[in-house]
């Protein structure tokens, strides 16, 4: 140690090598509330005071257009909110809309809009981003929140099932670009989060479904007993019975952000991608189908065929893939799609791309979680074609007839 306290290790006469080292503590809120800008509800004052109280809080809000369309009275609830609300809040700007779902993530122009339009409203670091909107919204304007002045504070307000279970709980936030999903991001923490249930009553019956999809996910990698339930509610899922999907929802954001908190690597610099089963092919549909096909309806497809590779490269005991695609197709999804079978220029199938981007992003050693069992993910280093273009075809030959 030096004076300053700083560790230096002398390698020879003229070298050294100083150790810069220290820990930051990051902490946020998820709140599970319901009419989050009713005027009696504090919740979303409450986040934003969280760390100081004693001012007024300046922030931005930025609001999914099909959320907005849903909820008609949505923005101005929001003025009036803050309104009623302004010993703690002042909102800079009336609510402003953008595009919603993956398209917004295609769009470089619309990164450095926003980038402006928060240098033209002033934003600082001590102002607040709000984002509301599905999953894509809440990547972008976290991207965005994230970039400007070196990260300025950002509240998600997920709307979608995937969003409040997934990902708005979580901290990574990114954009596509070069036909990569995220290849443009960041892992930044949010200020807070605010999952309001009423939002998901207005999505289309397909968004309803898709983000179930990330609770099998992680209930198939962590929680047996999670998928039993999910198994003896799926009636009630289906039908979208509030009791059962605000479960769901709430154990699966638990599940995620346990695994955030104590897996040992929230900011993913290892090589692993544990909370990423089934996700290799799912990126790689999404971007083949040019979005056609939902995150979670990608996800439920990677999911069927990784639990069949499973089986076949002998980790997982036959008959758990069945179990596994039985849940998936009673919750509403199918489980293959033709991009599946596609082959690129040199007969190669299109969707092993996912595999390279994986090891890409990863950088370096390839790793994939797979199943031992019902609840039980384990990463391995290698998959092998022989079986992926077995896995797919056992998927095609069970869609039955069309
Ligand atoms: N950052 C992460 O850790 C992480 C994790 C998983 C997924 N994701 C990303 O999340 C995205 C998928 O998110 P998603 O499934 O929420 O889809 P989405 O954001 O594409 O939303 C689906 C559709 O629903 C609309 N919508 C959203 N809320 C609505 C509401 N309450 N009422 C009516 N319509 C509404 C959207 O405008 C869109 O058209 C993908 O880009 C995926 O890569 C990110
Ligand atoms: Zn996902």
């Amino acid at each position: 140690m030096n004076d300053s306290g700083v560790e230096v290790t002398a390698l020879c006469q003229f070298e050294r090598v100083q150790h810069q080292r220290f820990t930051v503590q990051y902490d946020y809120p998820v709140y599970f509330t319901e009419g989050l800008f009713r005027s009696g509800n504090g919740a979303f004052c409450e986040a934003l005071s969280r760390k100081e109280h004693e001012k007024r809080h300046r922030f931005a809000v930025f609001v999914d257009e099909n959320v907005a369309a849903a909820r008609p009275r949505l923005l101005t609830d929001i003025v009036a909110y803050a309104e009623h609300n302004r010993q703690t809040l002042e909102l800079v700007a009336p609510p402003e809309t953008v595009p919603g779902g993956e398209a917004v993530k295609n769009d470089p122009q619309l990164v450095e809009r926003l980038q402006r339009r928060l240098l033209t409203l002033g934003i600082d670091r001590h102002s607040f981003v709000v984002a509301i909107g599905g999953g894509a919204v809440l990547d972008l304007i976290g991207f965005v929140a994230a970039t400007t002045h070196r990260g300025v504070r950002h509240v998600r307000v997920p709307t979608t099932v995937l969003a409040q279970n997934d990902s708005g709980v979580g901290v990574k936030n990114g954009v596509n670009a070069f036909q990569i999903k995220n290849f443009v991001g960041t892992f930044a923490p949010p200020f807070a989060v605010l999952n309001d249930i009423e939002f998901l009553h207005a999505l289309e019956p397909r968004d309803k479904i898709a983000g179930m999809a990330e609770a099998v996910k992680v209930a198939l990698i962590r929680d047996a007993e999670f998928f039993a339930w999910l198994e003896a509610h799926s009636d009630d899922l289906v039908a979208f019975r509030p009791q059962a999907v605000a479960y769901m929802i709430r154990r699966c954001a638990e599940l995620h952000m346990h695994q955030i908190a104590h897996g040992g690597d929230p900011f993913e610099s290892g090589s692993a991608r544990p909370l990423d089963y089934g996700h290799w092919a799912a990126h790689k549909l999404e971007v083949l189908t040019h979005n056609a096909l939902r995150h979670g309806e990608a996800v439920a497809i990677g999911l069927a065929l990784d639990s069949r590779y499973s089986v076949l490269v002998g980790m997982l005991a036959p008959g758990n893939e069945v179990r596994i695609c039985a849940l998936l197709e009673k919750l509403g999804f199918a489980l293959w799609n033709p991009m599946l079978d596609e082959h690129d220029g040199d007969g190669r199938l299109a969707v092993l791309a996912g595999l390279r981007d994986f090891r890409e992003h990863l950088g370096g050693e390839l790793t994939i979680t797979l199943l031992r069992g019902i609840g039980v993910g384990d990463e391995v280093h290698e998959m092998h074609e022989g079986e992926i273009r077995a896995a797919i075809a056992w998927l095609k030959q069970r869609r039955g007839p069309r």
